[in-house]
């Protein structure tokens, strides 16, 4: 018989807001979790009530699937009558989602064939858009319409934004409203390795107009303006390459002096650490097309159950080890599976009380790859 995770402590019971039971809760909460484990903590309640008790950049990836807009015939999909009402709400969401995600952190937002256009505007004017992924789904329920009586073509997909912080990967460049979106952002990714780098350059008595005038003559280049100014600036901030470090520490050093004595592996490791994670290689999925199948009919399934190959392929792709990734629409709590699995902290946020037992369930007997649950 196996025996649930060790830390698991578990609060099916409800208990009434604001109580604090044992070590694991915290004081200062007002929604007390419904689980709170080591490394994963399930809230039953609405997401914005939920979100209200994350601190500030404690999120490293948001996976999270919400409401498509009176598409399913229950009461959590039909809480709107209109679009406006559903995209004011999920304004609101965003925002909280704009405020807890860290600033090299990724965002991924399944969407409705109907709302994702209207989704992917909403989330554009929080977030840098990179990719509106299609999940093409060979089965499923959309096979049983009745294709002649559509009077439009079928959507066998559904859409999944996926975002970053406006310039967290210096990526929005040339973007209308660019610099401000990168002022927007709490704190610069790359600040430590820009102010290193700032840093030393004051320290040997250098302005950014003289490196960017010494790498003039290096180059060549008829104007002065070039890379030089963006490896100290805060726009279009960029990591000198190899080469270019190696020149500005002798640049530094001409007249004797210990600047920039950071080996240049050392900045690149830090600069890779400091990046928004992308892990995806020529093996899995790397188009924005993914074909994952949908999950089989079983006795309990979520009717929207998303499949955990392809949260795993989320996971895997966009977050690193021992990072904490959130699902505030968490229904079978699939997410937190892939969460767990793979050695990730998971915030599991579920306003259905069946589907958070559901969801305690299955996260529980999860071990990390590599590990059992003994
Ligand atoms: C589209 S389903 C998510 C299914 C999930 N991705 C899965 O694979 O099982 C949306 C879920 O969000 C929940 N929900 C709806 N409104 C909510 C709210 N305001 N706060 C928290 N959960 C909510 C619903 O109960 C439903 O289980």
């Amino acid at each position: 018989m196996q025996a649930p995770i060790d830390g698991l402590l578990f609060y099916s019971e409800r208990l009434p807001w604001g109580t604090s039971v044992g070590t694991a809760v915290r004081e200062d909460l007002y929604l007390t979790p419904f689980t709170d484990a080591d490394n994963w903590t399930l809230y039953h309640g609405d997401c914005l009530d939920a979100l209200a008790e994350l601190p500030d950049s404690s999120v490293n990836l948001i996976a999270t699937d919400p409401p498509y807009f009176r598409i399913k015939n229950l009461p959590w999909d039909r809480q709107w009558d209109k679009p406006t009402e559903y995209l004011a709400w999920l304004d609101r969401v965003a925002a909280e989602w704009q405020r807890v995600l860290a600033p090299n952190g990724s965002l991924y937002c399944f969407a409705s064939p109907r709302m994702a256009a209207r989704v992917e505007c909403l989330l554009g004017e929080r977030f840098c858009v990179l990719n509106r992924i299609r999940w093409m789904k060979e089965a499923g329920w959309h096979n049983k319409t009745k294709k002649d009586a559509l009077r439009s073509f079928l959507s066998p997909w559904e859409e999944c934004i996926f975002a970053e912080h406006p310039g967290a990967d210096n990526m929005a460049k040339g973007e209308a409203g660019y610099a401000t979106k990168c002022d927007e952002l709490r704190g610069f990714i790359f600040e430590p390795l820009r102010a290193y780098l700032d840093g030393e350059k004051e320290r040997a008595g250098f302005t950014t107009r003289r490196v960017a005038e010494a790498f003039q003559q290096r180059t060549g280049s008829r104007t002065v303006t070039g890379m030089a100014g963006h490896w100290f600036l805060l726009v279009q901030w960029t990591l000198p390459t190899a080469d270019n470090y190696a020149w500005l520490r002798d640049l530094f050093n001409r007249n004797g002096g210990e600047y920039l004595r950071r080996e240049y592996e050392d900045l690149r490791r830090e600069y890779e650490d400091l990046r928004r994670p992308f892990a995806v290689t020529a093996d899995v999925p790397y188009t924005d097309v993914w074909d994952f199948p949908t999950v089989r009919p079983y006795p309990g399934k979520h009717p929207c159950e998303k499949p955990l190959e392809m949260m795993e392929h989320i996971v895997r792709a966009s977050s690193r080890e021992g990072d904490t990734v959130l699902d505030c629409f968490m229904g079978s709590g699939v997410t937190g599976e892939a969460a767990i699995r793979n050695g990730r902290k998971f915030v599991g946020v579920e306003m259905a009380e069946e589907w958070c037992k559901a969801a305690e369930e299955r996260i529980m007997w999860t071990p990390p790859i590599g590990e059992s649950v003994v």
